[in-house]
C-alpha cells in the first residue's frame, strides 16, 4: 500500500552546501528544489499528505543569518505558489516575522479549497509544544479522553503518518510529531536532502511496502 500521509524531516541542507564551499545559508534555496521535486513524486504516486519538518522551535538558537535564509525560503516558496496543492502551516507561526507570517496567511488561504496533495509545513514546531496544546484542549474541554486530547494537536484533521523519513545520516527526530510517530514507519538516509530526487521517493515507497506494519497484533 502507498503511504496516505509521509514525514520528512529534511535534514543535511548546511553540510551540503559547506562541501560545495558554499555558506550553510545557501543550502536551503536548493533544499527547496529537493521539495519540489520530491512533492511531484509524491503527488504522482498518489501520497495524500506531506508533512515537512522546516524549522523547528530549536532552530531559533541558530545564527540570524541562517534563520534569515530559511525564512527567506519559506517566503518564496509561499509568494510564488501556484500549484494545485493545499498548502497548511503547523507552529508557532505569530512569533515569526511579520511579513513570514502574512506569506503563511496568504497561500494557507490561496490554496485552502485546492483538492490534491495536502502539503502540511511544520515551521517554528516543536512536537512537546503541540503535546501540551493538546492536554490544555482536553482540560478546556473537560474531557481526558483520548478523543478529546487529538483533537486539540496541530494534526487532528490529518490521516494518520504512516512513514516519517529523515535524510542527513543523524537516526533521531529532533522534537518532530512525537505523539503521531507512535506506529510510524521509519527510513533513515545519509543523504543529504538537497540531493533527493523523485527516484528516492520510489525507492522510500518501495520501502514502506515491503515493512510489516503489525500495530501490536
Ligand atoms: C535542516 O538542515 C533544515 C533546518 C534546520 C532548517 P540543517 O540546516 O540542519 O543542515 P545540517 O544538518 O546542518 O547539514
Ligand atoms: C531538525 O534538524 C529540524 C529540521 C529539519 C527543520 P536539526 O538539524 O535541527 O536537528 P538536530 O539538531 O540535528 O537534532
Ligand atoms: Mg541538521
Amino acid at each position: 500500500m502507498i503511504p496516505s500521509h509521509i514525514g520528512f524531516i529534511m535534514d543535511g541542507n548546511g553540510r551540503w552546501a559547506a562541501e560545495r564551499r558554499l555558506p550553510r545559508h545557501e543550502g536551503y534555496s536548493y533544499g527547496l528544489d529537493a521539495l519540489k521535486r520530491v512533492l511531484g513524486r509524491c503527488a504522482a504516486r498518489g501520497v495524500d499528505v506531506v508533512s515537512v519538518y522546516a524549522f523547528s522551535t530549536e532552530n531559533i538558537r541558530r545564527p540570524d543569518e541562517e534563520i534569515n535564509a530559511i525564512f527567506d525560503v519559506v517566503r518564496k516558496f509561499n509568494l510564488s505558489y501556484d500549484g494545485s496543492m493545499r498548502v497548511l502551516y503547523m507552529g508557532d507561526i505569530d512569533a515569526l516575522p511579520e511579513e513570514v507570517a502574512r506569506s503563511v496567511e496568504y497561500i494557507e488561504s490561496k490554496t485552502a479549497s485546492n483538492k490534491s496533495m495536502t502539503l502540511n509545513i511544520a515551521l517554528n514546531y516543536g512536537a512537546r509544544d503541540d503535546i501540551v496544546a493538546a492536554a490544555k484542549h482536553a482540560y478546556d474541554h473537560g474531557a481526558f479522553t483520548l478523543e478529546a486530547f487529538e483533537s486539540g494537536l496541530a494534526s487532528a484533521a490529518l490521516p494518520p503518518l504512516d512513514l516519517i523519513v529523515r535524510t542527513g545520516g543523524e537516526k533521531r527526530l529532533s522534537n518532530f510529531m512525537l505523539y503521531e510517530a507512535a506506529y510510524s514507519e521509519l527510513v533513515f538516509l545519509d543523504k543529504y536532502w538537497p540531493d533527493m530526487t523523485e527516484s528516492d521517493v520510489d525507492v522510500i515507497i518501495d520501502e514502506f511496502e515491503k515493512r510489516n506494519r503489525k500495530f501490536g497484533r
